[in-house]
């Protein structure tokens, strides 16, 4: 039996969870700064790394104690080195030392984009690698395959915006405020998806990029000319039109890239994972594939999928020493 502590704070989210044998969530408490970060439309670096600071011990003292459990319980202290915001990349790495080096646990990195895809491990036992796997959220758009628990493949990449980026930049222009993917999804579900046709964008046959900044820039230009020629725009239609055309696109390359190296189980991951619309167009056009997706909870930011992670790379005998640090950029193929 392992317990791992596994602490996230590389966005707008401080979260820290203990985590028995990499698939039971015995504490996942997360503290958000959204209310925080809306007041600017967008996650702001600075005022993210001094929240983190703030909080981050609190945080950690809830999840033992939601856990029932102390330091000395713990086997592995996890956390999220890599990508994200380097100042707020900082802080739960700092912390994470810190807890090494007193109390003398192994200390395990853990890569953000790795971790969200670990999610769909913890309510879903019987998933197994290999599996197809899409990662989408505010800063990643990915196709990874999953080679195993600790070896993964990047199969397409956005050339551009993120997915959740784009549904962020789309929400703000029609004015519904941060983060902009719930209440696209919302509004989406009063408007007509074939309003607007809004061009997606497809780099051909075998190839699973993804471009979303061509449809942000057709969203922001139809309201535009709407308003030039003072006509009222039907924010629920664009919200539907614009949802289709991005949802389309991430199930294309999905399945598209399944098929193509003959992989019969997909997974979505990442705060775009949520999205309603995404989960029933993948369910609608699965045919005989299995399609995995956690929780929304466990879709966005959390400490549950860090210390999930953090289990199999344990195992893998990926462990850090005390001159780990945070690295904004890093590929998820390398940890
Ligand atoms: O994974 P996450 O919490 O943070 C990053 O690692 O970026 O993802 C946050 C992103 C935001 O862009 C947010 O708008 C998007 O996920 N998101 C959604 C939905 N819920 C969150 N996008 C579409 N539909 C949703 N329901
Ligand atoms: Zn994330």
């Amino acid at each position: 039996m392992a317990l791992v502590l596994g602490i996230e704070s590389s966005c707008d989210e401080t979260s820290v969870s203990v985590v028995k044998d990499g698939r039971e969530v015995l504490s996942n408490v997360i503290s958000s700064q959204i209310d925080i970060h809306k007041l600017y439309g967008g996650v702001v670096p600075e005022i993210a790394s001094r929240k983190h600071l703030e909080v981050v011990n609190t945080v950690i003292k809830e999840a033992l104690e939601n856990a029932n459990v102390t330091l000395d319980d713990i086997d592995y202290i996890g956390v999220t080195y890599a990508p994200g915001l380097v100042g707020a990349l900082l802080v739960g790495v700092s912390a994470a030392k810190a807890l090494a080096y007193a109390t003398g646990k192994p200390l395990v990195p853990v890569h953000h984009i790795r971790a969200h895809i670990c999610a769909n491990f913890i309510e879903h036992t019987e998933l197994e690698p290999p599996f197809m796997c899409l990662v989408a959220s505010g800063g990643h758009s990915h196709i990874i395959l999953v080679e195993d628990y600790t070896s993964f493949k990047v199969i397409g990449q956005t050339r551009d915006d993120a997915a959740g980026e784009a549904f962020d930049k789309v929400a703000r222009v029609l004015d519904l405020g941060y983060p902009g993917g719930p209440k696209i999804d919302k509004l989406a579900k009063d408007g007509n998806e074939d309003a607007i046709s809004f061009k997606k964008v497809s780099f051909g046959k075998e190839n699973y990029d993804f471009s979303f900044s061509g449809i942000k820039t057709g969203v922001i230009n139809y309201i535009h000319n709407a308003e030039q020629k003072g006509e009222l725009v039907n924010k629920a239609d664009v919200a539907a039109s614009f949802e289709k055309s991005v949802v389309e696109v991430l199930v294309d390359n999905l399945l598209g890239a399944a098929d193509r190296y003959n992989i019969n189980r997909v997974a979505l991951a990442g705060g775009v994972a949520c999205n309603s619309r995404l989960r029933l167009e993948l369910e609608n056009r699965k045919g005989s594939k299995q399609v995995f997706y956690p929780s929304p909870i466990l879709c966005t930011d959390n400490g549950a999928m860090v210390a999930c992670s953090a289990y199999y790379e344990a195992l893998a005998g990926n462990i850090a020493d005390t001159t780990l640090n945070a690295v904004p950029f890093l590929s998820v193929e390398l940890n």
